[in-house]
């Protein structure tokens, strides 16, 4: 194994494939059940020999790892906290699998608090009952039990990831899902010297519970986070974090293949690399176009797959990565988290203090919306695409951020004494206590309405300034829109100035999406369809769509099951900004749900 890369914090980077690599608590399963018998002459061995190589080249392996969420104690800016693992690693293990394969994971509750697991971007054909968001899906993983969780991987292809899908645990319950090639096929890319994960997260010295729990009482935004992390380390930036700041080491000559997510909880990420160009070749677990770079602009919940060529004289440089944050009146932490980029075989002198990339301004909303809106699905005859053109259902959906008394006569930190909420459509979400999928699937009542509004219930001008405060507060319900299979849906969201715009990263679960459009300002029904992307839109499962502007998609409803839909920002989540897609049953057997595992969670 040929490692260029100075070891993150007990990461393996890897060139090889992902069958070959020694991975803790991996088992690969192939060729089991094969027995073969003796053979009499060398033909039937060659023959053999032929299907036994046809059958390693076609079949989907599976994969199975455990996962131990555990309590572990770390140290960062020179101050202890247990925090929730999984396998006592902070970022969390890397899953490695390949196109198509089947991945088990057997996740071990050993925390003193409950847990769900998800994996973002899988869409799980046919089978939401691994999906994870907490009673949406399922209901949690209660301290000392257990659930095998099977994650089955169909045309994803790059960098996922998995996190935690219950409180706030994903801060730091997170980890790498990375997806490779079919064997016998390869990257649409010269094949990288080396892949290097970049983890980027924020970091509170508070427990992340404490956070979340004073967040909801005080009705305000949460605390600000300490620090930005690479790969779980602050970096040179930061008190005591010099000495275990994230190192990436490079050959001159070589090209690396940066898998990204943005894993931090509630803002959108600017990262960019001094002196050095990216290429964007994927999103979201599909390739794009090659997009050349000098900075990115990343969701929280979104990957990226670049390229970064050393081609720059031997030295150190580094890699930064700051928020942006649209919303002048939002509380964020404006510090700077950096990685060292150093090239082997140079003679530097490690006190010389390194430059910082250039970024685009914390408040650059142009800068957010230009680099998003550049990306294009690679479309090639491997890769082809399949943008929906017939449309069945249209939908138009308003965010926003709204205000709801603070209750029991106190006051809260919210606008004029109020608690924050937020909602689609004008609806926050309560969520319940029971799973949304269980309750479906057996026919339960009482659990939740199938009223969820295709278009909002006022209209008014969104995006305006000085909207009345009477627009304010929201309805509550727990509504899901009923999508019938194979329906093909254009939904159209709509940022609102209500209380104040901001940005929204959304995410849906079992879907890919096409971008096929954006714009700020109020959507224009007649006039912005005219404009849309249809011929290499980017295939995403989280778009930002941007601060009092509008974001279009359109993906095909072939999944069946109960997929919950969500502003990746976790206050935003808390607030109620979030939706399920009920998807009905196909009429024939493979358009069906998967009759559930027999160790769902029980609530
Ligand atoms: Cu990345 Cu519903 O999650
Ligand atoms: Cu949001």
């Amino acid at each position: 194994m040929s490692l260029s890369i100075a070891s993150l914090s007990g990461w393996r980077v890897h060139s090889e494939p992902a069958s070959e690599l020694e991975n803790e608590g991996m088992e690969k399963i192939e060729l089991d059940e094969l027995g073969l018998q003796s053979y009499t002459n060398m033909h039937v061995l060659f023959l053999g020999f032929l299907v036994i190589l046809g059958f390693i080249q076609s079949q989907a392996a599976v994969v199975r790892y455990t996962f131990v969420v555990q309590e572990t104690n770390y140290t960062r800016l020179c101050s202890s906290k247990n925090i929730l693992t999984v396998n006592g690693q902070y970022p969390g293990p890397t899953i490695s699998a390949r196109r198509g394969d089947t991945v088990i994971v057997d996740v071990i509750n050993q925390a003193s608090q409950n847990i769900t697991i998800h994996w973002h971007g899988v869409k799980l054909p046919r089978y939401p009952w691994s999906d994870g968001p907490e009673f949406i899906t399922q209901c949690p993983i209660q301290p000392g039990s257990r659930f095998s969780q099977k994650i089955i991987l169909s045309d994803e292809e790059g960098t996922l990831w998995w996190h935690a899908h219950s409180d706030w645990s994903r801060a730091t319950v997170h980890g790498l899902l990375v997806v490779s090639p079919k064997i016998g096929t390869t990257f649409p890319f010269p094949k990288p010297h080396a892949e290097v994960p970049i983890i980027l997260g924020d970091w509170w010295k508070n427990d992340i519970q404490t956070v979340m729990e004073d967040f909801l009482r005080l009705g305000g935004d949460p605390a600000v986070s300490d620090a930005l992390t690479v790969n779980g380390q602050p970096g040179d930036l930061y008190n005591c974090s010099r000495p275990t700041t994230t190192k990436v080491k490079l050959d001159q000559g070589k090209t690396y293949m940066l898998r990204m997510v943005n894993a931090a909880m509630n803002n959108i990420m600017f990262v960019a690399i001094a002196n050095h160009q990216l290429t964007v070749v994927g999103t979201d677990g599909a390739y794009t176009k090659p997009l050349k770079t000098n900075y990115v602009t990343i969701s929280p919940g979104q990957t990226i797959d670049l390229l970064l060529e050393a081609n720059q004289p031997r030295n150190r440089y580094y890699m930064a990565a700051k928020f942006y944050n649209s919303n002048p009146s939002s509380r964020f932490d404006n510090t700077t988290t950096t990685a060292i980029f150093e090239y082997n075989g140079g003679s530097y002198n490690s006190s010389s203090t390194l430059v910082l990339p250039p970024l685009p301004a914390f408040n650059d909303r142009n800068a957010s919306a230009n680099f998003t809106s550049s990306l294009r699905s690679l479309a090639s005859s491997d890769h082809p695409i399949d943008v929906p053109l017939k449309i069945t259902r249209k939908l138009l959906y308003t965010l926003s951020i709204n205000t709801l008394p603070c209750g029991n006569n106190a006051t809260c930190q919210g606008p004029r004494g109020n608690r924050f909420a937020a909602s689609i459509n004008n609806v926050t979400f309560d969520s319940p206590r029971t799973s949304i999928l269980g309750a479906y699937y057996r026919g339960m009542n009482g659990v939740y309405g199938d009223d969820f509004p295709d278009n909002p219930p006022f209209v008014f001008n969104y995006t305006a300034n000085g909207l009345n405060t009477s627009l304010q507060t929201p309805m509550n319900g727990t509504e899901v829109k009923i999508l019938k299979y194979n329906d093909t849906v254009e939904l159209v969201f709509q940022g609102t100035n209500v209380v104040s715009g901001i940005d929204h990263p959304m995410h849906l679960h079992g879907h890919s999406f096409y971008v096929v459009g954006s714009g700020f300002g109020n959507f224009d029904r007649q006039r912005d369809p005219l404009n849309y992307n249809l011929v290499d839109p980017p295939l995403q499962q989280t778009i930002a769509v941007p601060q009092n502007g509008w974001t279009a998609i359109r993906f095909r409803a072939n999944n069946p099951g109960v997929w919950f839909m969500h502003c990746h920002f976790e206050r935003h989540v808390s607030w109620g900004m979030e939706m399920v897609f009920i998807v009905r049953n196909g009429k024939t057997a493979d358009t069906r749900i998967l009759p559930p595992p027999p160790d769902m969670p029980k609530c």
